[in-house]
């Protein structure tokens, strides 16, 4: 997976632009309504949605497993960015109030989606909160590829996609979070995805 990511964002430099996903309106909202202050934002690529909540005044923490992704970032004393995956063992250091993770679950096997939760989880306090937006399966690409598991392709170019039902969504946060809000959203980047928000219990 690592080499797949170095290797396009070296050929392909900013992937999805400068604009961050507009899927970040809707975590805004909610991390706001919440007192969320400072945020983990795991495959956080070039930076583009880390730079969004860094200038609404969060204290942001950008992790990705790319350094030729993170080496596009813009630096920006807000956001500290960290080489690392978040399947590994959590980092040291002061937990977060909240984690924003925009088109990264969709990229692992079941059992590292599952592994994803947990670290993730693992990085935020007590009663802190998380927001997931991954793929739908109303998206074109499903389907294409080579099936891996169960509504997971691996694409011509290498790449794992799940995607998602509202069902399978909720099935995979609902024995361990508390579930505060799920939707379906059209994002900037034509791709139509599930969104769920949850709190840590
Ligand atoms: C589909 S891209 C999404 C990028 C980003 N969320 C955005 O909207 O700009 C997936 C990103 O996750 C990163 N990634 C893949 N596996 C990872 C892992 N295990 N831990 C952290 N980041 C990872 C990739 O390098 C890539 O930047």
């Amino acid at each position: 997976m690592k080499d797949f990511w170095n290797n396009r964002f070296k050929e392909e430099g900013k992937i999805w632009g400068e604009e961050p996903s507009s899927i970040t309106t809707v975590a805004n909202g909610l991390f706001k309504e919440k007192k969320v202050k400072n945020l983990l934002i795991p495959g956080c690529s070039y930076g583009r949605n880390a730079d969004f909540f860094a200038a609404d005044g969060y204290q942001v923490s950008g992790m990705d497993i790319s350094r030729q992704g993170l080496r596009l970032a813009i630096n920006n004393p807000a956001i500290k960015y960290l080489m690392n995956s978040i399947l590994e063992a959590p980092l040291a250091g002061e937990p977060y109030d909240g984690v924003f993770c925009h088109r990264l679950l969709d990229l692992f096997a079941a059992a590292d989606r599952k592994q994803c939760l947990a670290k993730a989880a693992a990085q935020i306090k007590d009663k802190g909160y998380l927001f997931f937006s991954v793929l739908a399966n109303k998206d074109p690409g499903f389907g294409q590829g080579e099936p891996s598991e169960e509504n997971t392709f691996v694409k011509e170019n290498g790449c794992q996609v799940h995607y998602f039902s509202e069902e399978d969504l909720i099935n995979h946060f609902v024995d361990v979070f508390s579930i505060i809000d799920l939707g379906f959203f059209n994002d900037n980047s034509g791709h139509p995805l599930y969104y769920i928000f949850v709190q840590k219990m």
